[in-house]
């Protein structure tokens, strides 16, 4: 057994929800880990008889919260993040399907997904779901390499048989049998999972989604991932192109793509209606604010999407986002909500980080904060990281305070450690 004395910050709940216990936080903490998972979480002193038994790392000064899930991101987009002067549509074209061609070399997508979760790590994000490339290839060397970390991590192979250059289509029947072997060699390996990845509508005729449908409906236990709603052309597109659906969403659940496990990215001009037909089927949205403001794509509204009771996570969309850190792109997230005149709160922030991300995925029963029984992927992260924070931190007064502080200073730099399965897999330096 090993044991961590530190600061411990999670959430239990969604404080936005209940009126007290959601937050727990131990001020001077200790996290026991055994075989993968926690065993004990709490203060220092109450846990400290179990001392005995553990080896124990004194992190005094530190704060330990549970990983961060990043609930929408791109595998093949790590070289085009920050290209300038487009939205969606144009910088679809222009930038990111040239990019995603290269994926189609295995060795280019192996060295990739080296990278890809080393940064992913260095945020301190140990659960993301992630789009490949429309290749095979692409989404076998992200698995491959998130096995050896035995990292939860779910992906798919883009579905894309039509509106993108040659080269870069699949066609039904080949996507299909891609699929069915991902998945019969990937989900439930380690702790990987596979989604079934229509990019969307925009991109996927009528028989790509009716098979990616068919496909979910034989494998209820697989993750669907798409975008939907994001941008203003984008969503004219899709009504002329899908004349009968009574909206975007319509298209989706049309093709029996809107059920639990189902995560769309963006959700930004979603209204009342499809909020509470996405509630109701299941589904989860995945807010990307850096991505919404770089692409000038608008402002989600997060307060209305909880209010009709949507399961939100975080999402950082690189590389149309502009940040691997969670931690920044809550940061942003409150931008967005000023923008909108919604203050996002400090504790609601840091429930979507983790939690509430979990819960977005379907895993709220694994991961997603620190009790007794969860998967051990934690993050230690350090308080005087930079100067400024040091010095901002030492002048907060209440942990609310802290907590904001944290997620609009902080960034990869406050990252110390990041431990998946009890396994430290990054530390900084
Ligand atoms: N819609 C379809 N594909 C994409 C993509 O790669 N990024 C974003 N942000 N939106 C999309
Ligand atoms: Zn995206």
């Amino acid at each position: 057994m090993k044991a961590y004395r530190a600061s411990i910050l999670h959430l239990l709940d969604d404080p936005t929800k209940t009126t007290e216990g959601a937050v727990a936080f131990h001020k001077d903490g200790l996290l026991l880990v055994e075989d993968g998972r926690i065993v004990g979480c709490g203060e220092y002193e109450e846990l400290s008889p179990w001392l005995g038994k553990a080896e124990l790392e004194d992190l005094s000064g530190h704060l330990i919260t549970p990983g961060f899930v990043d609930t929408h991101i791109h595998f093949p987009q790590v070289d085009i993040i920050a290209a300038h002067g487009k939205q969606l549509l144009d910088w679809l074209e222009q930038h990111t399907f040239p990019a995603e061609a290269a994926f189609a070399d295995p060795a280019h997508a192996e060295a990739a997904a080296t990278f890809f979760l080393d940064e992913l790590l260095r945020n301190g994000t140990t659960t993301a779901l992630v789009f490949g490339s429309v290749h095979k290839v692409s989404v076998e060397a992200l698995f491959a390499e998130a096995l050896t970390r035995d990292m939860r991590l779910i992906a798919g192979k883009a579905l894309m048989d039509r509106n993108a250059p040659e080269g870069l289509t699949d066609t039904v029947e080949e996507s299909r049998a891609d699929m069915l072997a991902l998945i019969e060699a990937w989900h439930g390996k380690g702790r990987l999972g596979y989604a079934v990845t229509p990019r969307f509508a925009i991109s996927c005729s009528d028989a790509q989604l009716t098979m990616a449908g068919e496909v979910v409906a034989q494998h209820p236990d697989v993750w669907m991932q798409t975008h939907l709603s994001e941008n203003l052309y984008e969503i004219k597109e899709t009504a002329r192109l899908f004349p009968k659906a009574k909206d975007y969403l319509d298209v989706y659940d049309g093709f029996g793509l809107l059920r639990p496990r189902s995560v769309f990215a963006h959700c930004v001009h979603l209204k009342g209606d499809a909020f509470r037909r996405m509630a109701a089927k299941g589904g989860a949205v995945a807010f990307c604010p850096t991505s919404n403001l770089f692409l000038g794509s608008g402002l989600f509204p997060l307060e209305e999407a909880c209010s009709h009771g949507v399961k939100v996570g975080m999402g950082t969309d690189v590389g149309a986002g502009t940040t691997f850190s969670i931690l920044h792109t809550l940061g942003e997230a409150y931008k967005v909500g000023q923008l909108r005149g919604d203050a996002l709160d400090p504790f609601h922030a840091l429930y979507l980080a983790t939690l509430g991300g979990a819960r977005a995925l379907d895993l709220g029963d694994k991961i997603g904060n620190l009790e007794p029984g969860k998967e051990a992927d934690f993050v230690v992260l350090d308080l005087a990281a930079t100067p400024l924070l040091k010095r901002r931190l030492a002048a907060a007064r209440t942990l609310e305070d802290k907590v904001f502080a944290l997620t609009v200073l902080g960034d990869d730099r406050v990252v110390a450690r990041t431990y998946l399965a009890g396994v430290e897999r990054w530390r900084r330096g």
